[in-house]
């Protein structure tokens, strides 16, 4: 970690979601007018795209990480365009479940980490907002998420478990959970990743993995992180 900057001081009082409100907020000074915005997945980035309604005649449009970010854009009038239209992103704006003092984060808790990790790749410029909760001095806390082909499952829960980790199938109403991309989530408990580029090099190459949800080679390069005294900037 670098420097970091806190700005307007805030009430101690804040609710975790109000904190999500106000890095979703700050998270328009990166915008710049007439650009095509990368935009992420989860109730951080909820706010962020209720914020860039605000500035909608300002930008070109969006291109978006998951069928839930869509469609709140496209309700606010925010044009959506395919990732293959488009060659490049200056920015990519999204939240994270942990995030290291690298930059380095884990992603994935609500199953679009395929598509943030694709959209990611076109940005230049990785703009990760977190409230504090999700700070930790090493990945691992939270359990990692990992899209998978379902005929693999089996397989991967086993290389997890030679690392040490617990890998279960997401579920949701009684099934694994299907991904917008038609794939499993494994999340995988009792991992400690001390060297995130090395773990998601070595995870990305096991057979049936789409994605793991270390974002390493593709870190923030800024975060901004609602505090209880307010948007700390961190630059890495
Ligand atoms: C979505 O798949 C995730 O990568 C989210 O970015 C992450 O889970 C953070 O979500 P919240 O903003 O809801 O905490």
């Amino acid at each position: 970690m670098n420097t970091a900057s806190t700005s307007a001081s805030t009430a101690p009082s804040l609710t975790q979601d109000e904190l999500k409100a106000l890095v979703g907020q700050a998270a328009l000074a990166y915008v710049r007018p007439n650009t095509i915005i990368g935009v992420g997945t989860g109730s951080t980035v909820n706010h962020f795209i209720t914020a860039l309604g605000t500035m909608k005649d300002q930008i070109k449009g969006a291109v978006s990480s998951s069928v839930a970010s869509t469609q709140r854009l496209q309700a606010l009038g925010i044009p959506v365009f395919d990732a293959n239209e488009v060659e490049s992103l200056d920015v990519y704006i999204d939240g994270a479940d942990e995030i290291d003092s690298q930059g380095y984060m884990v992603k994935g808790g609500g199953a679009a980490l395929t598509r943030e990790k694709i959209v990611a790749a076109q940005a230049t410029q990785f703009i990760c907002i977190v409230d504090e909760s999700k700070l930790v001095t090493a990945l691992g806390r939270f359990p990692l998420p990992v899209e998978v082909i379902p005929m693999a499952t089996q397989r991967i829960a086993r290389q997890f478990a030679a690392l040490g980790g617990e890998a279960r199938v997401r579920q949701k109403d009684g099934q694994p959970l299907v991904t917008d991309n038609g794939q499993h989530i494994l999340d995988v408990t009792g991992l400690h990743i001390t060297d995130p580029l090395a773990f998601e090099s070595l995870v990305n190459q096991w057979p049936g993995v789409v994605t793991v949800g270390v974002f390493a080679h593709q870190k923030a390069q800024v975060c901004l992180m609602g505090t209880a005294t307010g948007v700390k900037t961190i630059p890495y």
